[in-house]
């Protein structure tokens, strides 16, 4: 007989938050990572913390709330971390970006000692999808040994994900039919696994974009920060792009997505076009 707690479920209606918890979660949430669940996603955050509530035996968002101010509780912390974000993404995602990764950045790159970092990377679409994209511009051998990839989120279970590496079928259909066939390899039940020299070539961490100034050593010459921006409110919008030009190597590259300008954060990002930005200073 399992010993382990079994969740209890509580009612949607049972659950709402009075305006006074569903701030101080609010707050938790925008000091601990710069998301901004505005009073219209007010249902969505209910019902992302609800789910919790039930896996940690906890009655009400002013419970919930109690136990994250009191802090100490790592689990706790990173679930509700993992449960307030969104994690949507898939391989080969807004390909006029990467087309242009692909047709101007990586040719006017060498491999070598070549970094780039995947900042928001979820489940690891994107930091695999970049590396596909660079075996096929420098040659499998030569990206292998020559190009590392970096993939950070604040979610570890999406770490863990992305060390994985197994998606389904969905998930790859944007994916250009050379690249599927050349670094997946099928699994059964329709699943597949991103092939290994493509899995070597990227690491997985769990890093706070919050976490100022960002723990590297060295700059990037790529960056995608892609979908992820649109969930901090403006002021953590540029200081994440601020930082993230601090780690970049002059010259390097900052790619969003095409939907998150930063016309108006007043960053020292020069636009080259929508989605991609440079360092020139
Ligand atoms: C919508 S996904 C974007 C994935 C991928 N970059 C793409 O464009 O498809 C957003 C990711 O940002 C992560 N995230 C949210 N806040 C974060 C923070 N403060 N630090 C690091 N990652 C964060 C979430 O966990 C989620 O996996």
């Amino acid at each position: 007989m399992s010993l382990l707690p079994v969740p209890i479920a509580i009612e949607a209606a049972r659950f709402a938050s009075s305006e006074r918890d569903f701030q101080r979660v609010c707050d938790w949430l925008r000091q601990q990572c710069g998301m901004d669940y505005r009073e219209n996603k007010r249902e969505l955050l209910e019902h992302r913390m609800r789910r919790v509530c039930e896996r940690e035996q906890l009655a009400s968002m002013g419970e919930l709330a109690e136990r994250l101010e009191r802090g100490g509780d790592t689990a706790l912390q990173l679930s509700v971390l993992h449960a307030a974000s969104t994690n949507h993404t898939y391989f080969y995602r807004e390909p006029q970006v990467l087309q242009f990764f692909a047709q101007v950045i990586l040719p006017a790159l060498r491999p070598g000692d070549l970094r780039m970092w995947s900042a928001a990377a979820s489940s690891g679409d994107e930091a695999y999808t970049a590396a596909m994209l660079a075996a096929q511009a420098y040659g499998l051998d030569a990206a292998s040994c020559g190009v590392s990839i970096l993939g950070t989120d604040i979610s570890a279970v999406m770490i863990e994900a992305a060390e994985q590496a197994v998606y389904p079928a969905s998930r790859l259909s944007a994916l250009p039919a050379p690249l599927r066939e050349r670094y997946l390899e099928e699994l059964p039940q329709a699943r597949l696994r991103v092939a290994a020299p493509i899995r070597a070539m990227c690491t997985f961490r769990r890093l706070n974009l919050k976490s100022m100034p960002l723990p590297f050593q060295r700059n990037f010459h790529v960056v995608f920060c892609r979908n992820v921006l649109y969930y901090f409110d403006r002021q953590q919008q540029r200081a994440t792009v601020e930082a993230i030009y601090d780690v970049t190597e002059r010259g390097g590259w900052l790619l969003t997505s095409v939907t998150e300008p930063l016309r108006d954060l007043n960053s020292r990002w020069t636009q080259v076009q929508s989605g991609v930005y440079r360092r020139l200073d």
